[in-house]
């Protein structure tokens, strides 16, 4: 669905909110968001900007699919972190951005972003933090022989997916996993369960901001 069609969407009087999603890879969670309205009622939201810094990803080509915009740039072609952080700012506060949704992307946000969307950056992760953050989580767990990881959705703050937890899921470790089985498993989850966190957390500000 693109955005002028999810932006129509609410017949409740409050309006949806609006979504930036950060995404380098194959995009597989962000496909969740741009379908989300179609799959969820009454999806309090819609994306109406992806964030990529690997122009040739295929969450470019989905969010290109969808009708969506894209900011679609490496920092190479910036000064420094801060004047490529300062850009994304920029175009956010151009599309009248309120929430964003990291999905895959694989940079540490910075201080731009951080102090333009304080308590409203949220993260997916595939483990339950704070057990194996970083790269290569889904690795980490088979490495140390779990028998269940899972996914945690939080809030992105200055560290390495250090933020406060919003939601976790169990997954089970399973014999014979290897690193693609497993993260197949999780993104099963990740799909479901980031969308109806997401939802829920931006319904309650939304309300809120339409009480105050
Ligand atoms: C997801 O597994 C997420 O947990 C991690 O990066 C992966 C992105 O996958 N942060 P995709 O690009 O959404 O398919």
């Amino acid at each position: 669905m693109g955005t002028d069609a999810a932006l129509r969407r609410r017949e409740d009087g409050l309006e949806p909110v609006r979504l930036a999603v950060f995404a380098s890879g194959s995009g597989s969670n962000l496909q969740q968001f741009l379908d989300a309205p179609g799959r969820f009622p009454d999806w309090p939201a819609a994306v109406v900007l992806v964030v990529s810094d690997k122009p040739a990803s295929m969450a470019v080509e989905r969010a290109l699919g969808a009708g969506v915009p894209c900011f679609a740039h490496s920092p190479k072609e910036f000064a420094d972190k801060a004047a490529y952080e300062r850009a994304i700012v920029a175009q956010l506060e151009a599309s009248r951005v309120q929430w964003i949704v990291l999905a895959g992307y694989m940079r540490i946000v910075g201080d731009s972003l951080l102090d333009a969307y304080e308590g409203r950056i949220v993260n997916v992760h595939p483990s339950l933090l704070p057990m194996f953050p970083g790269k290569e989580a889904v690795e980490q767990a088979l490495a140390a022989g779990v028998t269940e990881t899972g996914v945690t959705v939080h809030r992105v703050d200055r560290g390495m997916d250090t933020g406060p937890i919003v939601a976790q899921w169990r997954v089970p470790v399973l014999p014979g996993d290897d690193a693609t089985r497993l993260h197949q498993r999780i993104q099963r989850v990740e799909h479901v369960l980031y969308p109806t966190v997401v939802g829920q957390l931006v319904r309650e500000w939304a309300e809120e901001g339409d009480r105050s």
